[in-house]
């Protein structure tokens, strides 16, 4: 089947750090899709409580942050240079700021929160309901597109993956340190994968891509396969 004539979700889930938005990102620009890091989304409710009050002194305060909710706005705008969508918070542009040590940090406990992930996943599902998307996160394959035509959960060695974050910090000027980016990549696939709500887990369906040692180039061959397999259904 032609790839333009029958537009599909494409949900992509997996662990941090693993590539999943230039993956994702990649995919999109190839077949005119709309791009969503739902991430993003979760990061950016993690920034809006850390400068409102919603977490103090390290300490995350649950019945703050479910109070600031209806306050936080979010929306995306598309960047011509990035080749993908902006997010902004009530009108500001937060990209640089949501990706923090210190918002990744936190950003697992408020995306354990019920009424945080009731907020976003209706927002998502309202973003994808004309199909034509690619969205990456979590939940995508599991609970907020469980019929997406096609699923992919992507996976890549820890060190590997605390490799590549602890070079996109570097390279953007942060002074950071491997040592704890590794951890947090290691803390956050255990809070990611045993929170009550949502918890990370491979869809039934989905197929499984471990990145660790592939080039952008091979992970793209290995979806047009995917992708062909689908549309032939
Ligand atoms: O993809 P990321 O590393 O930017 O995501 C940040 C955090 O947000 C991740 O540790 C878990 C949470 N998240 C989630 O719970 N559900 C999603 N769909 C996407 C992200």
């Amino acid at each position: 089947m032609d790839r333009n004539s029958r537009k599909i979700v494409i949900a992509i889930d997996g662990h941090s750090s693993c590539g999943k938005s230039t993956f994702a990102k990649a995919i999109a620009a190839r077949l005119g899709y709309i791009f969503i890091d739902t991430g993003a989304m979760y990061r950016s409710v993690t920034l809006y409580a850390l400068e409102n009050g919603g977490i103090v002194g390290g300490i995350v305060d649950e019945d703050a942050i479910v109070a600031l909710l209806d306050q936080i706005d979010i929306t995306f705008r598309f960047n011509p240079a990035r080749g993908a969508s902006d997010i902004y918070v009530n009108g500001e542009y937060v990209e640089g700021k949501i990706r923090t040590i210190e918002v990744s940090n936190f950003v697992s406990a408020v995306s354990s929160i019920a009424a945080v992930r009731t907020k976003l996943v209706a927002m998502q599902q309202q973003l994808g309901r004309q199909r034509g998307v690619v969205m990456d996160g979590r939940d995508i394959g599991t609970v907020v597109f469980p019929d997406a035509e096609l699923k992919i959960f992507m996976t890549a060695d820890a060190k590997v993956r605390a490799e590549r974050r602890f070079a996109e910090l570097k390279a953007k000027g942060d002074d950071v340190c491997f040592e704890e980016i590794l951890e947090n990549v290691i803390a956050r696939d255990k809070a990611d994968s045993n929170r009550a709500i949502s918890p990370l887990r491979k869809a039934d369906d989905a197929i499984v891509l471990d990145n660790s040692f592939m080039t952008v180039e091979q992970q793209m061959e290995w979806f047009d396969a995917q992708l062909d397999r689908v549309l032939s259904l």
